[in-house]
């Protein structure tokens, strides 16, 4: 291992790169190479032993590039096959779950409302989560069905995903949510839209800063921190690509994108 290797991200899509940009602000001498898994998108509603598949191929993609740590940058991969990477690769590997406990911890009026794919909310990890933080409020649950794809095909505030997210926003306004949990990384993308339905009085927390500060925690524990400046690039792959897709990436980064293939 040596501080110069770089760093890689995954998710389904483009959401992990909500994740990415966190990183690269707390961590900017880092090399980073993010993969999407476009051709698998969206892993919400698939089983679990498909989205353990598709994780374990991009994790062996990744230690293939020869990364010094993996951050899984899904909160439906994290829960559902976290332990499972884990299980094949000795390097650190970060995972992103919903960010209950500080939502919890904010929460003035004790009703806090979570917004996440149906795979996550079907996890166990997410029951351990609502037994450890979710006893004394309460946690209110919204699966929200088809809003990753419209953020996939770069729909972030159109007529079509703003009347989902009214849909998928109203029974928790109705419950008097004062804090928002994003628990899923392509959310993040719609916060405009989702603060024009909720209006500024209902807190929105996305946990990509705690993730870069566990990433920063962690190289630094293995002493695999790149401390040098002026190294720092970033590599993006898709299992799926194509020139809408790699402007995708460039209009959510607002930055030149060089797109590869995975190869599978
Ligand atoms: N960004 C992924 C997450 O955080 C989306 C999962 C999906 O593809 O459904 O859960």
């Amino acid at each position: 291992m040596n501080t110069e290797q770089p760093i890689g991200i995954f998710d389904s899509g483009v959401g992990g790169l909500s994740i990415l940009e966190s990183i690269r602000q707390t961590l900017p001498n880092e090399k980073l190479i993010y993969v999407a898994d476009a051709a698998h998108a969206p892993y919400g509603n698939q089983t679990d032993q498909q989205i353990v598949d598709h994780s374990l191929r991009i994790c062996r993609f990744l230690l293939a590039q020869n990364v010094k740590a993996i951050v899984v940058a899904c909160n439906t991969a994290t829960t559902i096959a976290i332990s499972t990477i884990r299980a094949v690769t000795d390097i650190p590997v970060i995972g992103v779950e919903p960010a209950i406990k500080p939502a919890v911890e904010q929460s003035k009026t004790g009703v806090v409302g979570v917004l996440a794919t149906a795979g996550t909310l079907q996890s166990t990890q997410f029951e351990k989560l609502n037994d450890l933080y979710g006893q004394d409020i309460e946690l209110i649950t919204q699966p929200c069905n088809g809003l990753v794809e419209r953020v996939e095909m770069g729909d972030l505030n159109g007529p079509v995903v703003t009347k989902l997210l009214q849909q998928h926003l109203q029974p928790l306004l109705n419950r008097n949510v004062d804090t928002l949990v994003l628990g899923c990384t392509h959310y993040p993308f719609l916060i405009e839209t989702i603060t024009q339905i909720t209006g500024s009085g209902v807190a929105i927390i996305h946990p990509g800063k705690a993730v870069a500060k566990q990433v920063e925690r962690r190289l630094e524990s293995e002493s695999q921190l790149n401390v040098e400046p002026n190294r720092a690039s970033i590599l993006f792959f898709s299992s799926r690509v194509s020139e809408t897709y790699r402007l995708r990436f460039e209009s959510l980064l607002k930055q030149p994108v060089v797109l590869q293939g995975t190869g599978s």
